[in-house]
């Protein structure tokens, strides 16, 4: 290699040491290898040299050439790297570190009512279950005794799902969002064996004119026990000893007749209401949480109906079951002293965070 070659080499090689940026590096390139680069000249030049000097400046100039776009190359990756594992260390997000928790926020009341109610069936012996919210008229309606044109239909009228958005579903089956948990009652019967001891705690949707004990979203939650030998007064126990404990000792709960197209004998249960302590009064007006009366209503319940039970091939003969659907929103007013379940819906917060 010529002397010449050789001073390119080492400058190079000290330049390229110095260098700290992308910026530099390209400048350090352009000078050695661009178009009027120091190596580009000896490499036209190699065309006025002897055969013999050819031969040994022109593979020694290729040569060099060749090491300075290597050692190039690989200083842009050791750049690239320096300049992301410098941007790594400066943003990296310690997800240990503490922070202020006092806007964190909370549990919404509903949800909260619903796990003190779901903690406390589960102490009892009970299962929670689950189901859609988008339900097809069999379970919601016909398998529940309530076939098409029964005026028990009113009572639940709901959201129907256009057969539009219906398409991908089975053919010949409407849908609807559910009016209610019990659709879940037969889904557990269809799939498993006896005994059943569950609760369902979800969403359900219906067509109301909303006031203070009613929204067209709310959430309920279902009971159902079948078994051999289970009777009325399991459910009155049942009821009795949930309530008291969510609400406390003093709480009463009133059974009166109903009529549930899936339960027979039903009947509609009432709670003390604790918003007036039952006087139907407060600060001398009339208690809108109870109307005036005293009590809430608060679930309908009964004996599982045989004909709900052979539907789902349970022989009524030998098995029997009691169920029961209560409003958790209704509960959640009665415990936190709420007096309107509606305002849970309106995102205030000031009602929120008192909770
Ligand atoms: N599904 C009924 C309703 O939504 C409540 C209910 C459930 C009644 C189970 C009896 C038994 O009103």
């Amino acid at each position: 290699m010529t002397e010449e070659l050789k001073k390119l080499q080492t400058d190079f090689a000290a330049a390229l040491e110095n260098i700290t940026t992308q910026e530099a590096l390209k400048e350090l390139e352009s000078e050695y290898l661009g178009k009027k680069g120091k190596l580009k000249a000896i490499l036209s030049g190699v065309k006025d040299l002897s055969i013999e000097d050819k031969k040994t400046v022109g593979v020694a100039a290729n040569q060099l050439k060749n090491e300075c776009i290597a050692a190039i190359a690989q200083k842009t990756q050791e750049l690239e790297d320096s300049y992301f594992s410098e941007i790594e260390d400066k943003e990296a997000i310690d997800v240990t570190i503490g922070y202020p928790s006092e806007n964190l926020g909370h549990k919404h009341p509903i949800s909260h009512a619903s796990e003190l109610l779901e903690d406390i069936f589960i102490s009892l012996g009970f299962k929670i279950e689950d189901g859609p919210q988008i339900e097809d008229e069999t379970h919601n309606f016909d398998m529940l005794n309530i076939p098409d044109n029964h005026p028990a239909r009113d009572v639940w009228d709901t959201f129907w799902i256009s057969d539009e958005i219906n398409k991908e579903r089975k053919p010949g089956d409407k849908y609807l969002l559910r009016t209610h948990t019990s659709p879940v009652q037969i889904r557990t019967m269809l799939r498993e064996e006896l005994p059943i001891k569950i609760i369902v705690p979800g969403r359900v949707f219906r067509y109301e004119q909303e006031d203070a004990r009613h929204t067209c979203n709310f959430y309920q939650l279902e009971g159902l026990v079948v078994g051999e030998g289970v009777t009325f007064g399991d459910l009155k126990w049942t009821l009795d000893t949930v309530m008291k404990q969510l609400l406390g000792e003093k709480t009463q709960l009133r059974f009166r007749p109903s009529i549930f197209p899936f339960t027979e004998p039903s009947a509609e249960v009432d709670v003390s209401c604790q918003i007036c302590n039952g006087s139907g009064e407060t600060k001398g007006k009339k208690c809108s949480m109870c109307s005036g009366t005293g009590w809430v209503e608060l679930l309908g319940a009964g004996m599982v109906h045989p004909k709900v039970l052979e539907g789902c091939g349970i022989d009524p003969m030998k098995y029997s079951g009691f169920a029961f659907g209560m409003g958790i929103d209704r509960i959640a007013a009665q415990r936190f002293g709420v007096s309107s379940s509606k305002m849970f819906y309106q995102n205030k917060l000031k009602l929120n965070e008192q909770f």
